[in-house]
């Protein structure tokens, strides 16, 4: 599945030559690297481990609501719309969109140096949250007119509270 033998590879030989394992992937140096080597898993010697399933719904009830009741099957589902533009693993490439790991708790525009946003997302002062991330995706280019992320939005309110709890899983947030 995915690669994943070959991603395994790539971190093993990324940290015998060294490069890896000390520090957080989201520091500017390793992230470069990970550009560089073009490898989406390159970071996973430095990835906490994957949580069990009794860890995911903790961590799910701990979310504010109504995204404590979000259905994450049906949010990884709904994410199948984000996949062609966006990665959302830690030290993932930025492809037609930024790589969102670790998006929460960030101002918009922010969170990746190296991918090159649109003038009208750095001129935003908002930090991502979980409301902040609905209301987006409602409907992207009416709340940040000149946004050049071109997806209609998803209309359903069910479906994108799912989908905001599983971006939220899947990105490292955790509740304050
Ligand atoms: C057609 C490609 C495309 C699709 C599909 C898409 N995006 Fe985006 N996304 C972008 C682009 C391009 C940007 C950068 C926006 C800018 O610079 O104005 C972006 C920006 C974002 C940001 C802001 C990140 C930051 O660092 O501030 C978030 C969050 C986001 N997208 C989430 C999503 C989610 C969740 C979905 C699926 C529902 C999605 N996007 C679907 C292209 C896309």
């Amino acid at each position: 599945m995915r690669r994943l033998g070959l991603t395994i590879a790539a971190a093993v030989l990324a940290a015998g030559l060294g490069g890896c394992g000390k520090s957080d992937a989201n520091k500017a140096g390793e992230g470069a690297a990970a550009t560089a080597s073009s490898q989406p898993g390159g970071s996973a010697a430095t990835e906490p481990a994957a949580l069990s399933e009794d860890e995911k719904k903790a961590l799910l009830a701990s979310f504010p609501a109504p995204y404590n009741a979000a259905d994450i099957s049906n949010g990884e589902t709904q994410f199948g719309l984000c996949r062609s533009c966006h990665t959302i693993n830690a030290g993932g490439t930025n492809m037609t969109g930024p790589n969102l790991h670790g998006v929460f708790g960030k101002k918009a525009g922010a969170n990746n140096p190296d991918y090159k946003y649109s003038d009208a997302i750095k001129a935003a002062t908002f930090t991502w949250d979980l409301p902040h991330l609905d209301q987006w995706l409602a409907d992207p280019k009416g709340f940040l007119p000149g946004t050049k992320m071109t997806f209609a939005g998803v209309k359903d309110a069910n479906d994108r509270r799912d989908l905001v709890a599983y971006v939220a899983m899947e990105t490292g947030y955790k509740p304050k």
